[in-house]
């Protein structure tokens, strides 16, 4: 089981484990961690599930792909290079603990 840690704009955070093949969005939004939207469910249609992962561990994590990159290319906050949709990143992560920043907006 991999384990995720969220950081809020704030710096508050919380940890949360995640069984294997469920995504970031979808730990979030079951476990009420808060600037996580994923309003489309998980079908790379809406880009509110918007994160940066650590930087230090976001090479690590399988490419996105041309539909995850075009996507980005509308989230509401600044898009940086460690830029990801939360539902396209699934258990298990390459590390025992994924560190998330989650942006100021996600519309
Ligand atoms: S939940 Fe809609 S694109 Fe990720």
């Amino acid at each position: 089981m991999s384990k995720v840690r969220f950081v809020q704009p704030d710096g508050r955070d919380s940890v949360i484990e995640v069984v294997s093949g469920v995504s970031v969005m979808l730990a979030a939004v079951r476990n009420g961690v808060p600037g996580i939207e994923g309003e489309c469910g998980g079908c790379l249609d809406c880009a509110t599930c918007h994160v940066y992962v650590d930087i230090a561990q976001v090479a690590a994590l399988p490419s996105p792909n041309d539909d995850e990159h075009e996507l980005l290319a509308t989230v509401a906050s600044p898009r940086k290079s460690n830029s990801r949709l939360s539902c396209q990143l699934k258990s298990p992560f390459p590390t025992e603990t994924l560190t998330i920043y989650v942006p100021e907006a996600q519309s």
